[in-house]
């Protein structure tokens, strides 16, 4: 047989041989066989010798042309077999979208939160600051700027969580009051502002206690700043909270870093004010601390007590949740037990 004869031969035995491949790994192997240096092709080749210088350049350029279309037919198998492994992939892979979804778990702002945001609301309305301060907290700023020197009397008011003589756990959201008035510069207008976070007690938690609760300080300070100032503030967030009908009532009281100082009662959410178990038949309920902040707390921070002076207030978010929503156990609110956290689901 000639040598263009075998080559014609390899061809249509190669076209043959490719048709039954189906993975690329015979497909390669095949490839290595057909124009592989051990090849039959290769082998023909070094035939060659043998030919006469005519024949030479004809079977030559015909074997050239038979590994061209040999690699072109490897080639097309190779983009066949890719489309069918593609296809078969797809096929597996394919999603129903038309199977009815499975609804997401969707969370909700706990009860706590959900307070502090009506009252950050309420109070970025009246353009007050809202700022957060650290949770560890210095002395200093905890107690001594707020008018209360070591073996002051009032700190046994607080159980402290200490941490080093002079580091502790912030006891109240008050040291937020003379950090921002250290910073604040009053020549730019009135310093407004409320601070929400969490504060530390060392109490034995029980329905009333817990070691850890949540305060939002609050702090106005300018000239000509009044009591009725105060009150009018106290009342906006009453109604806010609870509704227009509630009163808010000041008694006088002691707090080392306001004088005078005053407790703010409201309208008993339980009786509406007739007297009943819940207000012990006074008809109010004790909320929050207030009062005119203190010379001492105002200079310690730098600023001008003859020009400037303002009110504070401190009000308890637990305490707030707990009379809104009649909850009598203060620890509720810090067990993460969804079967209560979810009662206050905003989902509607
Ligand atoms: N810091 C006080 C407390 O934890 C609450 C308080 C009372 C804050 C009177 C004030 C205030 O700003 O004026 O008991």
């Amino acid at each position: 047989m000639s040598l263009k004869d075998r080559l014609s031969e390899l061809l249509n035995q190669g076209l043959e041989d490719l048709k039954s491949t189906s993975e690329q790994d015979e497909l390669n192997e095949l490839r290595v066989h057909l124009l592989g240096k051990k090849g039959p092709i290769t082998k023909v080749l070094r035939g060659m010798k043998d030919l006469s210088p005519e024949e030479r350049p004809v079977v030559g350029s015909f074997a050239n042309e038979v590994r061209d279309r040999l690699q072109e037919a490897i080639d097309a198998r190779k983009e066949e077999i890719d489309q069918k492994l593609l296809t078969v992939k797809l096929e597996k892979e394919k999603i129903d979208v038309t199977l009815p979804g499975k609804p997401a778990a969707r969370g909700n702002a706990h009860v706590i939160q959900q307070i502090i945001d009506q009252i950050e609301d309420l109070f970025l309305g009246m353009g007050y600051q809202v700022l957060s301060g650290p949770e560890v907290e210095e002395d200093r700023y905890n107690f001594e700027m707020m008018n209360l020197p070591k073996d002051h009397p009032a700190r046994d008011m607080q159980d402290t969580f200490y941490i080093t003589k002079d580091i502790l756990m912030r006891t109240q959201t008050s040291p937020m009051q003379a950090r921002t008035m250290e910073k604040h510069d009053f020549s730019k207008g009135p310093l407004k502002m409320i601070s929400p976070g969490v504060v530390y007690r060392r109490d034995t938690d029980d329905p009333t206690h817990s070691h850890q609760f949540h305060q939002v300080e609050g702090l106005v300070i300018d000239k000509h700043v009044t009591m009725a100032d105060l009150k009018g503030t106290l009342e906006l967030v009453a109604h806010e909270l609870f509704g227009d009908r509630f009163d808010v009532r000041l008694r006088p009281s002691y707090f080392p870093f306001t004088e005078p100082s005053v407790e703010a009662d409201i309208t008993c959410f339980n009786c509406g004010g007739k007297g009943c178990a819940v207000c012990k038949h006074t008809g109010w309920i004790e909320v929050l601390g207030a009062g005119m902040v203190h010379p001492n707390v105002l200079k310690m921070a730098g600023v001008d007590s003859d020009i400037y002076g303002g009110f504070a207030f401190g009000l308890g978010p637990d305490r707030f949740a707990m009379l809104k929503y009649g909850v009598d156990d203060i620890r509720n609110f810090y067990l993460d037990d969804e079967r209560f956290l979810n009662q206050f689901s905003m989902k509607g």
